[in-house]
This record gives structure tokens, C-alpha cells and sequence, in this order.
């Protein structure tokens, strides 16, 4: 199969499975992820095969709706992609970016290993932030039964992927332990420049919410 073919069959794969999920991972998240990461990935000249399939299966079984299972997206986007008949190296390498690409807490280095791996985090953690980041934050938290905010609930810096998973703050505390934390972490020039912007936008946000909580606006 040709690499376009492989691309549009994963494409009406993904669309398929994710349509109108409604915890912000739904297939419009895939379509941001997918074109900034493919923008990202020209700068780089990182391979564009690699990381369009990587970006499009990235949310494909994510451990967050799996019991906190991290093997589940590798091994579905493996079968996937066994299926079409993609190369090895190809799957592997796919299936090593879909593994390691998520936040894993505040205190947990995520190092992508390769530049494809590098671009594909950079625009997933985009679409975390800004104005599109803060509306995917309280949609995942209404979908999991948060509350929006507790002033007696403090943020945590999580030092394993498992309290990471297991928490279950308000909102807003993500913001604090994950969200802001991110601008820093980005692996591309490209990326950060963007991410910097969103964190400004997502800062005054939060500033407008707790003065607005405090009657002070
Ligand atoms: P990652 O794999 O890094 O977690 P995803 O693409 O799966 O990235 O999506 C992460 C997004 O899900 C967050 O940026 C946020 O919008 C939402 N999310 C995850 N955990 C929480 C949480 N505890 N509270 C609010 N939103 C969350
Ligand atoms: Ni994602």
C-alpha cells in the first residue's frame, strides 16, 4: 500500500472511532494535532510520513479512558497499521512516539527520541493551551465529574505518572500542574513561540476567574 493510501485509511479510521467524543480528544483535536504537527515538521524536516500517522493514531486508545492502561495506544496503533501492511520500522517508530508522547505529571521528564516524536509532542501539547486548551480543560473535566474550581483543593506537583493519572483535582488546579507548566517544555523553536502566546492568553485568563471568584472584578 502506498503511503497515501496508508494516510487516508487511517484518516477515516480515527474520524470514525473519535467523532463527537466529548472529553476534548474528539477528531477535530486529531485534525489540529495533525496540521500543526506537519507544520512543525517541515521546519524541522523531520519525516512527514512518520508524523502525520503518528499525530492521526495519537489519541487512537489513550490510557485515560483505559483504566490508565499506557500500553493500550501503541498496541492498537500497532494492529492498526499491522493491518495495512505499513513497514516495521514504520510501526515501531509510530508506536515508540504514541507511548512516550503524553504529560506524564509535573515532576516527570517526558524526552521524545527522535525529531518526528519531537514535533508530534510539541503539537499536542499546543492544543493544550490558549484559548482552544482552556475549552478542552473544562470539557475533559465535566466529562471526568470535576469540579471547575475549589479554593481548598491546592494543586500538586505530581512526581509519578501513576499520582499524575490517579488525581482528581478541580479544573482550574490543572492549569497549575499541567497547563502552565508546559511553555517550558517544548521541543521546537517553532513550538514555544506558540506556546508562549497561549500561555500569556491562558494566564489572564485564570487571573479574570480567581478575581471574578473574589468579587474583585
Ligand atoms: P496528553 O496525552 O499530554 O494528556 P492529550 O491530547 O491526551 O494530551 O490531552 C490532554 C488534555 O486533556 C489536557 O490538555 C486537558 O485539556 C485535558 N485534561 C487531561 N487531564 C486533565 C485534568 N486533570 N483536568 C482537566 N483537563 C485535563
Ligand atoms: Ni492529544
Amino acid at each position: 500500500m502506498n503511503k497515501n493510501e496508508a494516510l487516508t485509511k487511517t484518516e477515516t479510521y480515527v474520524r470514525q472511532k473519535l467523532e463527537g467524543e466529548g472529553s476534548g480528544h474528539d477528531w477535530w483535536h486529531i485534525h489540529r494535532v495533525r496540521n500543526t504537527a506537519l507544520k512543525l515538521a517541515e521546519k524541522e524536516q523531520a519525516d512527514l510520513f512518520i508524523v502525520e500517522l503518528a499525530a492521526l493514531l495519537h489519541d487512537i486508545a489513550d490510557h485515560k479512558f483505559h483504566e490508565g492502561d499506557e500500553k493500550i495506544g501503541p498496541a492498537t496503533a500497532r494492529k492498526w497499521l499491522e493491518h495495512l501492511d505499513v513497514r516495521e520500522p514504520v510501526i515501531k517508530h509510530v508506536c515508540d512516539i504514541i507511548g512516550d508522547v503524553s504529560f506524564k505529571g509535573a515532576e516527570v521528564e517526558t524526552p521524545m527520541k527522535t525529531v518526528e516524536g519531537k514535533v508530534v509532542q510539541d503539537a499536542d501539547r499546543l492544543d493544550a493551551l490558549g484559548a482552544i486548551g482552556i475549552a478542552r480543560a473544562f470539557a475533559y473535566g465535566g466529562y471526568k465529574e470535576r469540579e471547575l474550581y475549589n479554593p481548598e483543593v491546592s494543586p500538586e506537583p505530581h512526581h509519578s505518572f501513576e499520582e499524575y493519572k490517579s488525581s482528581i483535582g478541580p479544573t482550574l488546579n490543572h492549569f497549575y500542574e499541567k497547563l502552565f507548566l508546559l511553555k517550558d517544555r517544548m521541543n521546537t523553536d517553532t513550538g514555544r513561540r506558540l506556546a508562549e502566546k497561549r500561555h500569556h492568553f491562558m494566564k489572564e485568563y485564570v487571573n479574570r476567574f480567581l478575581a471574578e471568584w473574589k468579587g474583585n472584578d
